[in-house]
């Protein structure tokens, strides 16, 4: 800043008179007008009115100047600054209000275009299926029981009646787990829970237990090395084959519809007996397909009957393996896949789309489950 000023010099603070503010807010309008957005503005706000703008710096003159001209000047800043205030925010709030409707019009969302809808998983047929069929049992008061896939062979197969030279247990079918002292195994169905329910729970026992099962098979059209079952167990007072006959003949219907035929045939399974085999009458062909080659049945490959899973009276040395007493309580168990019923109920071929992971597949499948 110039030293104080006793003299009226208007050359020596040059800045301040009329022609140069003139001057500067000519300048700083043309400036303003020009600024074509709020950024560009904002730059000529710092450079024409900021603190050390040409007018802010003329200002700082106004002390040099004699007593009776500082109020002349002072007068004139004050106005030019004024002038500048008020034509930036003129400015500012028209390049506001233009950038406002350019955004507005780039932005703008056409709520009538067809959305992009993010792809969605679907649920999968044995999960579907799974479900379903606990479904039915829960209904009529059933719980669920679990157990672990890595199983003790004791639960596996001892506890179930097998004897040890069983063939059930060779390691061409039974996926053992290393060390194998430790005779643990991939289980290879679901009955083993069927010990553990036992074991844990209070009689009587109700109980499904759905869940994936291993064998060392090959991974084919029709044979998967893990797949899924559901088991079954009922131990009460006066169990007889006649309750066993009746619960699966409402699983039947509830899967296949009312109309479905159910039969048991008589086979050997070590932790039932009697023991069976229960057969589907084919609700496609109705057995209309046996013995016709003109009229082939896919579902039932033209045989009548679906071979659908096991079952029988629980032998009652499973029982006393559990401490129950056979003398007062008598049981019924049985075992299906739960894959094959998806096979034959909806139609599939080729078990390996099963774990192939496509959603079309899952969606196709079991449009009706959920
Ligand atoms: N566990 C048998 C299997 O995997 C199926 C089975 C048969 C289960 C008879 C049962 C049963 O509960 O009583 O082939």
């Amino acid at each position: 800043m110039s030293g104080p000023n006793t003299n009226y010099d208007p050359v020596q603070v040059s800045p301040l008179d009329d022609d140069h503010v003139q001057a500067m807010v000519d300048e700083a309008l043309a400036a303003i007008a020009a600024a074509r957005t709020t950024a560009e503005l904002k730059a000529v706000r710092i450079a024409h009115s900021g603190d050390r703008s040409p007018l802010a710096l003329a200002n700082r003159e106004i002390g040099a100047l004699p007593p009776q001209a500082r109020k002349d000047a002072g007068q004139r800043v004050g106005r030019a600054r004024g002038l500048l205030g008020g034509a930036i925010a003129e400015r500012q709030e028209a390049l506001a209000a233009a950038e406002l409707d350019a955004a507005l019009i780039a932005e703008t969302v056409d709520v009538t275009l067809p959305v992009a809808l993010a792809p969605q998983g679907a649920v999968h047929p044995i999960t579907a299926m799974m479900d379903m069929m606990c479904d039915v049992f829960l209904d009529l008061g059933w719980e669920i029981a679990e157990g672990p896939e890595l199983e003790a062979e004791w639960l596996n197969f001892d506890a179930l009646n097998f004897t040890p030279d069983h063939p059930a247990r060779w390691l061409s079918d039974t996926l053992f787990v290393e060390p194998t002292q430790n005779h643990t195994l991939m289980r290879t169905h679901t009955s083993p829970v069927q010990a553990r329910a036992l074991l844990a729970r209070d009689l009587p026992v109700y109980v499904v237990c759905p869940g994936k099962v291993y064998r060392a098979d090959e991974y084919d059209a029709t044979h998967l090395p893990v797949f899924h079952q559901l088991e079954g167990l009922v131990v009460d007072k006066g169990i007889s084959m006649a309750h066993l006959k009746g619960s699966l003949d409402h699983l039947a219907r509830s899967l296949f519809g009312d109309g479905v035929e159910t039969r048991l045939r008589p086979h050997f399974f070590p932790f039932t007996e009697p023991s069976a085999e229960i057969d589907l009458k084919c609700f496609v062909c109705h057995g209309a397909s046996v013995g016709d080659p003109d009229n082939p049945c896919r579902t039932c490959r033209s045989e009548g009957w679906i071979e659908w899973g096991g079952c029988g009276v629980v032998n009652p040395r499973v029982l006393a393996s559990a401490g129950i007493d056979t003398e007062i309580y008598s049981g019924f168990a049985f075992g299906m896949g739960i894959d094959r019923t998806v096979m034959f109920r909806n139609s599939a071929t080729d078990l390996r789309d099963f774990v192939e992971g496509d959603v079309r597949f899952s969606r196709s499948l079991m449009g009706d489950a959920r």
